[in-house]
């Protein structure tokens, strides 16, 4: 599955959700993965924090020119089960590679209504991709989220007229997070079973579909 996660908001959240997705997929046993078409602040950058601190990588981080993606995915389809896309904020262009590339696309922000009303024109993009491509999937996830958030599946939001699922599981302002960014550790791995922890394998197990003892891919 590839999985590509968008929005055009700087510090939406999308290099910690697709560092954690790689993350939790490669601990369930898969083989991962992570295309960074951002080059600044990436998951290249956490890949080089985490190797800078001695820790062994447990998937794999590619640069990649956001034109060479969608023949780069294909490339990797063999070798890998899952393929995660971190995507820069500032880029239309980088964008729309990766809406050609993926069959998953995660629109992380921010809960807020004005966090949400700067995810219009990433929605735009979004939806006009869907109604060409019909197989792929794409919803908004909630980051940063305040305690006690709770999201009922099925729900969509409304943006400036254009509507999207939202993910029922959602990340909360978590500080391990803060220190993944700093120490290439993965939450799973500063705080195991922590809360933080519970809302990546939430999420997970909602876009790939299965616990972490079971099949995906
Ligand atoms: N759920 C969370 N709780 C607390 N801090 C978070 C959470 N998610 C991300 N962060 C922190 O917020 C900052 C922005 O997150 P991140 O780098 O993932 O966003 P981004 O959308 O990739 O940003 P950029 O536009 O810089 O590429 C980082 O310092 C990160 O550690
Ligand atoms: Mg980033």
């Amino acid at each position: 599955m590839i999985v590509a996660l968008v929005n055009q908001t700087r510090g939406a959240g999308r290099t910690m959700l697709a560092v954690h997705l790689a993350g939790e997929l490669a601990l369930q046993g898969k083989r991962v993965a992570l295309l960074d078409t951002d080059g600044c602040s990436g998951a290249l950058e956490w890949a080089e924090c985490r190797r800078r601190n001695g820790i062994p990588a447990l998937f794999e981080t590619i640069g990649i020119a956001s034109p060479d993606l969608r023949c780069g995915v294909w490339g990797l389809h063999t070798r890998f089960d899952h393929v995660i896309v971190d995507t820069p904020a500032a880029s239309t262009a980088a964008l729309r590679a990766a809406l050609l590339a993926a069959d998953t696309v995660l629109v992380p922000t921010h809960p807020e209504r004005d966090a949400m009303g700067r995810c219009a024109a990433t929605m735009q993009l979004v939806v006009e991709a869907l109604a060409v491509e019909p197989a792929m999937t794409a919803s908004v996830v909630l980051t940063h989220a305040p305690a006690g958030l709770e999201i009922e599946r099925g729900t969509e939001v409304t943006v400036c007229g254009l509507r999207l699922p939202v993910a029922a599981a959602v990340v909360g302002e978590r500080m391990s997070f803060a220190m993944s960014r700093g120490t290439g550790l993965l939450v799973q791995e500063i705080d195991f079973v922590g809360p933080a922890e519970v809302d990546v394998r939430r999420l997970v197990d909602e876009v790939f579909g299965r616990g972490r003892t079971g099949e995906t891919g």
